[in-house]
């Protein structure tokens, strides 16, 4: 199953969550000469009542990772949220890289992730203090667009 649909999968589960815009202010590209470098979104997704992040896609160019733009990107990001009402955020993402961020597993708090994910994928981010031990119960759901 999994070599049939690879990481499509992940990507057809994370895509369906993000049906409208993403987060302006959060939106980060890294360009050089007029070439883009790395790019960064966030979507805002429910997790029952409450509106959290969801993180990414992230990118760096092939030629140019591991130099520092991801983690860039990522800082600045988490920085700017850091400054909005959101409590928390959430990746299905590289088990090896986030944690580097202050990403958590999301694994004992039984995220109901919509479709599939690889569960140790995800990964959540404290925001407000003591956002984690109040984790809103219910689902994960695309946030209504207004109107
Ligand atoms: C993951 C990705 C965004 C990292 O970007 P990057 O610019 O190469 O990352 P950085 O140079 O900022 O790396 C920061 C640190 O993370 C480490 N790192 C980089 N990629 C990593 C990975 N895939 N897994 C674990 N650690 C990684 C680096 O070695 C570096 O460690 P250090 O601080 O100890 O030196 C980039 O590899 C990429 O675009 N990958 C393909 C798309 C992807 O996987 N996106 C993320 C989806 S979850």
């Amino acid at each position: 199953m999994a070599e049939a649909f690879g990481p499509a999968r992940h990507e057809r589960s994370v895509w369906a969550l993000r049906p409208g815009p993403p987060v302006g202010p959060l939106c980060l590209v890294i360009r050089d000469a007029g070439t883009t470098v790395g790019s960064l979104r966030f979507w805002e997704v429910m997790l029952g009542a409450q509106v959290i992040l969801l993180l990414g896609p992230l990118a760096v160019r092939p030629e140019l990772r591991g130099r520092g733009y991801g983690r860039a990107l990522i800082s600045e990001a988490l920085r700017r949220a850091g400054e909005g009402d959101w409590p928390l955020v959430l990746v299905s993402g590289e088990v090896d890289y986030y944690p580097r961020f202050g990403f958590v597993p999301a694994a004992p708090y039984g995220i109901d992730w919509p479709g599939f994910v690889e569960p140790e994928r995800l990964q959540l981010y404290e925001l407000k203090a003591g956002a984690l031990a109040a984790l809103p119960a219910g689902p994960l759901a695309v946030r209504a667009l207004p109107g």
